[in-house]
């Protein structure tokens, strides 16, 4: 597909999506937001590929949605629009990992966009931030849900009412991000990250995703029922069966994602 606010590369089964608006710190347009989108889409349904990585530039992950963009829209049209839903949610309907590699601004909804994929690595020069409040409005994007729980409630109600940034030190602490790596590594370890999911079990690693997010949706003994149907289910796989074998017999597994 033809590309103009993302560039879209494969390193071996890692697919990576690279944020390309550098002139606007990436502000996420809708135009962007229609091109990630069906990027996601198109890497999801690829079976060459095994886990997406979304990154930006060393400046910017992404400085929010478009302000610009934005500002005259009224409320009888960002409503029949459903802006921000239907553009802004694809990430969340992808089945495979994804990864952010965050370098630079995560603000707005660039932090909530990071915070709707699976695993957050940070660059020593992340700064993370729900900024919306300067602008008179609030999050959109899930920012009050998704921060909330990742952070807790006091960190995050400083954060949503006062608009303070977070650095990447104190993102880790707070259990925003998985980990911290020096900027110039972020993608590689991001990289390295969904290489090392790619030699496992497709089937497994989608549903263990699947299966952590049910922890943000449901019961604690809904979730723990679904965990142990989905554990069951596995037993019907041949992967299951070499993951074991393979073990048994001290070797290592080749999996065949069935
Ligand atoms: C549109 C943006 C932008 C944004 C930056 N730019 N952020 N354009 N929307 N969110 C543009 C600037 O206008 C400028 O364009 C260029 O990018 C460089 O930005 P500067 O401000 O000159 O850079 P700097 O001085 O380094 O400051 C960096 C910054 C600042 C602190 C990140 O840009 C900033 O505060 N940006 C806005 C952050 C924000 O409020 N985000 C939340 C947005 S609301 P020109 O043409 O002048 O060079 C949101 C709602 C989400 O995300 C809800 C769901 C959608």
């Amino acid at each position: 597909a033809e590309y103009s606010m993302i560039l879209t590369e494969r390193q071996g089964r890692v697919a990576v999506i690279r944020l390309n608006r550098p002139q606007a710190l990436n502000a996420l347009c809708d135009q962007l937001m229609e091109e990630l989108g069906q990027a996601l889409r198109g890497y999801d349904a690829d079976p060459e590929v095994a886990a997406i990585v979304l990154t930006g530039n060393e400046k910017a992950f992404a400085a929010g949605a478009d302000i610009k963009e934005m500002q005259s829209r009224s409320y009888p049209a960002v409503y029949l629009d459903d802006f921000i839903g239907k553009r802004w949610e694809a990430v969340t309907f992808v089945q495979k990992p994804v990864i952010a590699a965050v370098a630079g601004y995560a603000l707005g909804g660039g932090c909530e966009l990071a915070m709707m994929c699976d695993i957050i690595l940070a660059a020593d020069t992340a700064k993370f931030g729900q900024p919306e409040i300067n602008l008179g409005v609030i999050p959109g994007a899930g920012g009050t849900q998704r921060l909330t729980r990742a952070i807790g409630k006091a960190k995050a109600m400083e954060m949503v009412l006062t608009g303070r940034m977070m650095d990447a030190a104190e993102a880790e602490r707070a259990s925003l991000v998985a980990r911290v790596v020096p900027a110039a590594e972020v993608v590689a370890e991001a990289v390295k990250l969904g290489e090392k999911i790619g030699t496992l079990s497709a089937p497994a690693v989608a549903i263990a995703k699947e299966a952590v997010n049910r922890a943000y949706e449901t019961t604690l003994a809904e979730g723990v029922k679904f965990e142990r149907r989905a554990f069951q289910a596995l037993f019907a796989t041949a992967d299951q069966k070499e993951g074991m074998a393979a073990f048994a017999e001290k070797r290592k597994a080749r999996f065949t994602n069935s």
